[in-house]
């Protein structure tokens, strides 16, 4: 920070404590957070908005805590880097072999738990129901049908050993896949796209479920935006899926 932006920002500190106490808790970024590259998206929905499947209490302090610890750690980690600092999010993580040895641990970490949030916000705030169209196509052919899809996306998530996330993949060509992976890890990291996913971090579940798993995979569906699934699931025949 310059001298002059400082004093910008210390003259601004009366007006910015009075903006910070009318936010809720949730809302409010560490104060330690730095400014970088990367920040942290809106979520696209009242917090209250997968009630009463997922409770408004752990969708605040998953976004607004979980999710910017996972941004603020990463622009620490880039801070010094400016090249890495200025990759897409999706490229990064595929190049993780690139980054220097002394952050690659914690970008890995990092950037795949800021990836993996700014997938799952948007793929929820849904009713549920099933997918239609082109999509419903492609479940059938190389998923057995939704019924057999969500049955074993499922049974994955409660496998998930400790913390992680199942996910479905979409390849350029419209295929689907099922897939976990362990702690923040990502399909992004082998370049595969990622189509929807769901975290089963217990800071996902735990205050609604505690460690009831299976009935939180089992009632996530019925938030699912297929929608907005149906838009990434478009963007990645066209190439033009991110994270
Ligand atoms: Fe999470």
């Amino acid at each position: 920070m310059t001298p002059s932006s400082r004093r910008a920002v210390l003259a601004g500190l009366p007006a910015l404590a009075a903006i910070a106490l009318s936010r809720p808790a949730w809302a409010q970024a560490p104060a330690a957070a730095p400014s970088g590259p990367h920040s942290l998206p809106p979520l696209p929905y009242a917090p209250s908005a997968n009630e009463p499947h997922i409770d408004a209490q752990t969708m605040e302090i998953h976004h607004g805590r979980h999710h910017q610890a996972y941004v603020t750690a990463l622009n620490n980690a880039l801070k010094d880097h400016g090249q890495l600092a200025a990759l897409p999010l999706h490229e990064l993580l595929a190049k993780l072999d690139e980054v220097p040895e002394s952050i690659r641990t914690t970008v890995r970490n990092n950037a795949g738990g800021h990836a993996n949030h700014s997938m799952f916000w948007p793929v929820m705030g849904g009713r549920g129901g099933m997918p239609s169209g082109e999509l419903a196509e492609a479940v059938n052919r190389d998923l057995g049908g939704f019924d057999r899809m969500k049955t074993e996306f499922n049974a994955a998530g409660a496998g998930r050993f400790g913390s992680g996330w199942v996910f479905v993949t979409v390849a350029r060509d419209g295929k689907l896949a099922l897939t976990t992976r362990p702690n923040q890890d990502t399909p992004l990291m082998d370049g595969q796209r990622v189509l929807f996913g769901n975290d089963v971090w217990e800071h996902a579940y735990y205050l609604k479920y505690q460690n009831r798993r299976p009935e939180y995979l089992n009632a996530w569906w019925n938030v699912v935006n297929w929608d907005r699934v149906a838009e990434r699931y478009a963007a990645a025949k066209a190439g033009t899926l991110g994270v």
